[in-house]
């Protein structure tokens, strides 16, 4: 016979597994039926392995990116694998260009129904001296290409009430690393955009996700001198990725070791935050 106590505790993790599944119930998570999904940084990486993911799932895929050729032969790949990749070139940094590509897409192959807003660099930063255009031009990719995607699709997606966004931010967007302030400021301020903007989605009756990877093996990462812990290869993390549109909830996050570290760490006060990075990073500091 269990205590009065135990049997509350019982009833209550209950409630919460209650909560959680009616929350992943009533989260719009869009089917290939309901429309296009479209992807940015679809010419390379995470984005192409994603938007290829997406194809073999069965969604006829919008790619964009500056570089037509590399969506060509995206395209081509799909093709050959049975799906259906369609590139639509453009510079995310560019608002008017964003809006032109999101209505030209909707006008040739229906309504976006879900999209990967992934589009980034990590421009070469030395560190110790504050250069503005490196600074500039990474919030330029990472934070204002993500808005202008935004501002493109959530007018249409509330006039639909329907919709599902993913948004490109990554695990060195949770706190201040060494060498990363350019890129790690432009990711936190990715996460923060999404926390903010769930929610007025929610009230538009639209799902906004953040996706926050460790380290992959894209272009990207290719020649990074510094140790790069639980390493995964860009098909995993693009399965990672739709596998967490499939499900809904409001964080993408993995692999599943390093998010929960860097979970760990985002709790530690500075007075010992600091000093684990210092020791952690120096050796590594030191070969790169
Ligand atoms: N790799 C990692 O370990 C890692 C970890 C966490 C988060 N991320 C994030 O994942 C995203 C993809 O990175 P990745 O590793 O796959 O890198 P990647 O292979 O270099 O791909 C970057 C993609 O972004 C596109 N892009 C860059 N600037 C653009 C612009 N102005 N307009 C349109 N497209 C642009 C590139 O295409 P074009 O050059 O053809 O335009 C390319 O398709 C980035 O946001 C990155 O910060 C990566």
């Amino acid at each position: 016979m269990s205590s009065p106590r135990l049997r509350l505790e019982g009833i209550a993790a209950k409630l919460v597994r209650l909560r959680k599944a009616l929350t992943i119930a009533m989260t719009y998570r869009a089917k290939p039926a309901d429309g296009v999904a479209w992807v940015t940084g679809a010419s390379s990486g995470i984005g192409r392995a994603t938007a290829l993911e997406l194809a073999r799932r069965g969604f006829t895929v919008a790619g964009s990116a500056r570089s037509a050729d590399a969506l060509d032969a995206l395209a081509g790949e799909a093709k050959a694998l049975g799906g259906r990749i369609i590139g639509h070139p453009c510079d995310v940094t560019d608002e008017e260009a964003i809006e032109r590509a999101v209505a030209a897409i909707e006008l040739a192959h229906g309504p976006i129904a879900l999209a990967f807003l992934n589009a980034g660099i990590a421009a070469d930063w030395q560190g110790g001296r504050i250069d503005i255009g490196v600074f500039r031009e990474t919030f330029e990719v990472n934070l204002f290409g993500i808005l202008n995607g935004l501002a493109a699709l959530l007018p249409r997606m509330r006039e639909r009430r329907r919709g599902q966004i993913a948004v490109m931010a990554s695990l060195a967007g949770y706190r201040g690393l060494p060498m990363a302030a350019p890129y790690g400021a432009s990711k936190a301020a990715a996460i923060h955009l999404c926390e903010s903007l769930k929610f007025d989605c929610d009230r538009l009756g639209v799902t906004i996700q953040v996706v926050n990877p460790g380290f992959v093996e894209t272009p990207m990462t290719a020649n990074q001198k510094f140790p790069m812990p639980f390493l995964i290869g860009v098909e995993e993390a693009a399965r990672r990725i739709v596998d967490g549109m499939a499900t809904g909830g409001f964080e993408i996050a993995f692999p599943r070791r390093l998010a929960w570290l860097s979970k760990f760490t985002r709790a530690l006060p500075y007075a010992f935050y600091f000093p684990t990075l210092v020791r952690a990073t120096s050796r590594d500091r030191g070969k790169a």
